[in-house]
C-alpha cells in the first residue's frame, strides 16, 4: 500500500427528514445564497422546504446552474455573492449544482481573473492562491458524483471541462435524504449508478498494491450496485434500494477507497471530451468508454481484472483470458441492463469524429493517462475505435 494523507471534514446527515439539520449548521445570522439548477428542485417544492428551515435568515436565490456547469453562469453567482455580502451558500442539486457552488465559493474572494482557477487540474489549488472561501453546505438531489463529500469540481469553460480541486472546497455538511431523489427521471438514476460504478473501478482495476481494505470496500460497492441497480431504476420509491445507491455514490468518491492505491482516470478524461464535444451525459460517456478501456488495457490490468472477475462477478471457471473476457462482457451487459447504450455510434456520433476527439485530448494535455501514465493519444484513439 502506498503512503497516504487522508482528510475529509464534511459532516453527513443521512436518511429521511434530515432537512431540519440545516438550521443548526448554518450560522443563525448568515446571509444565505441558495444555488440550484434548471428548476427540478423548485418544482418538487424542495427549495420552499429549505427556505422554511432557514427561517428568518436573509436568503437570496441563484437558479439556472446547468448540467456540466459553465464558468460564465457561475461568475454571475459570484457577482451576487460579492454584491450581497453572502456568507453562506446552500447548494440544492446534483453534481453540477454542487460543483458549480464549489467554484463560486472559491472564486468569490479571488482577486485575479477567476478562470486562473481552472488551470490547476488534479493538482489542488495552493492555499496561497485561494486562502479564503465562502463556506457552503449541500442538499443532494442526485446520487452519482460524490461531490457532496469531496473537494473536487468539474467546470465547463470554452470547449473543455476542467477539474478544480482545493482543500477548502469540501462542503461543511451534506444532507443525503434518499427520498429527495425519488423525483429523478430513470435516465439520471441509471447515469448515477454508472458514474458510481466507474468511480469505483477507476480506483480499483489498476494493479495490485496489497491494499486489502480498499479493494474489499471497492468490491462491496460494485456488488451493491449490481444488486440494486435495476431495482432502483424500476422502483423509483424503493427506499432501501435508493438509500444503498446514495451511500454507494458518496463512498465511491469521498477519498476513502482511493487512499494508498494507484488510480486510473482515463475513462473520465476521455468521457469529459465526449460531453464537451457532443453534450452526451457524463454517466453515458463512461458506459461508452469503460468497456473499451478494459479491453485495450487488459494486459496492464491483468491481475486486478482477474480479481474483479472472481470476486465481483464470481467467475471461477475457464482460463484466465476467458475469465477476463467474461468480466468485460458482464460489465457492458450491466450498463446496458440499466438502459444505457454502450457504443459511441448509438449517440449519433460518426466515425470521422474520432480524430477530433483525439485532437481535443491533445489540446487539453491529456497525452499520458492511466495508472502508469503511458496511455498516449494512439492508445486513446484505439479505445475510441473499440468504443465506437
Ligand atoms: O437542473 P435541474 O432542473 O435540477 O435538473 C437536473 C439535471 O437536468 C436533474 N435532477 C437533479 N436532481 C433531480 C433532478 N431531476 C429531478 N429530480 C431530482 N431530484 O438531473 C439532471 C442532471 O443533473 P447533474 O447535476 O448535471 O448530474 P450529476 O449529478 O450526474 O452531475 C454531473 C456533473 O458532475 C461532474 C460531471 O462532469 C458533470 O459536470 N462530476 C463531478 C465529480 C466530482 N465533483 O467529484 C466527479 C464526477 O466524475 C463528475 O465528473
Ligand atoms: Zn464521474
Amino acid at each position: 500500500m502506498y503512503n497516504f494523507n487522508f482528510y475529509n471534514p464534511t459532516r453527513i446527515f443521512f436518511g429521511k427528514e434530515q432537512l431540519g439539520k440545516i438550521d443548526k449548521f448554518v450560522p443563525a445570522d448568515a446571509r444565505v445564497l441558495i444555488t440550484f439548477g434548471g428548476g427540478s428542485a423548485k418544482k418538487s417544492g424542495l427549495i420552499d422546504k429549505v427556505k422554511t428551515v432557514l427561517g428568518s435568515r436573509t436568503v437570496f436565490e441563484f437558479g439556472g446552474i446547468e448540467p456540466n456547469p459553465r464558468y460564465e453562469t457561475l461568475m454571475k453567482a459570484v457577482e451576487v455573492v460579492r454584491s450581497e455580502k453572502i456568507d453562506f451558500i446552500l447548494a440544492v442539486g446534483g453534481g453540477s449544482v454542487i460543483d458549480g457552488t464549489k467554484f463560486i465559493s472559491l472564486a468569490s474572494f479571488y482577486n485575479g481573473d477567476c478562470s486562473d482557477l481552472l488551470k490547476f487540474g488534479f493538482m489542488p489549488i495552493p492555499l496561497d492562491v485561494v486562502s479564503k472561501v465562502v463556506p457552503f453546505g449541500t442538499v443532494l438531489t442526485l446520487p452519482a458524483t460524490g461531490s457532496e463529500m469531496n473537494h473536487g469540481a468539474v467546470i465547463s469553460f470554452e470547449h473543455g471541462k476542467f477539474a478544480v480541486m482545493c482543500e477548502l472546497a469540501f462542503p461543511k455538511f451534506s444532507i443525503l435524504d434518499p427520498t429527495i431523489t425519488f423525483t429523478l427521471p430513470k435516465i439520471q438514476v441509471a447515469n448515477g449508478v454508472i458514474d458510481t460504478f466507474v468511480h469505483t473501478t477507476e480506483q480499483y482495476i489498476t494493479f495490485p498494491v496489497d491494499a486489502r481494505i480498499q479493494d474489499r470496500m471497492a468490491e462491496g460497492i460494485l456488488q451493491t450496485l449490481i444488486e440494486i441497480g435495476e431495482i432502483t431504476i424500476a422502483e423509483q420509491e424503493n427506499y432501501d434500494a435508493r438509500a444503498n445507491l446514495v451511500w454507494s455514490s458518496t463512498m465511491a468518491l469521498n477519498g476513502i477507497i482511493g487512499t494508498g492505491v494507484p488510480q486510473d482516470w482515463t475513462t473520465h478524461m476521455i468521457g469529459h471530451e465526449l460531453t464537451a464535444l457532443f453534450g452526451i451525459d457524463h454517466g453515458q460517456t463512461l458506459a461508452i468508454i469503460y468497456p473499451a478501456v478494459l479491453e485495450v488495457r487488459r494486459e496492464k490490468k491483468r491481475a486486478k481484472l482477474l480479481q474483479y472477475a472472481e470476486r465481483v462477478w464470481h467467475i471461477t471457471s475457464g482460463t484466465e483470458d476467458e475469465k477476463i473476457d467474461l468480466a468485460i462482457v458482464k460489465t457492458r451487459e450491466f450498463f446496458e441492463s440499466l438502459g444505457i447504450k454502450t457504443h459511441l455510434s448509438e449517440y449519433g456520433v460518426t466515425k470521422d469524429k474520432i480524430p477530433v476527439i483525439v485532437e481535443q485530448l491533445k489540446a487539453h494535455g491529456l497525452t499520458a493517462l492511466s495508472e502508469t501514465q503511458d496511455l498516449n493519444l494512439e492508445i486513446s484513439q484505439k479505445i475510441l475505435e473499440i468504443a465506437f
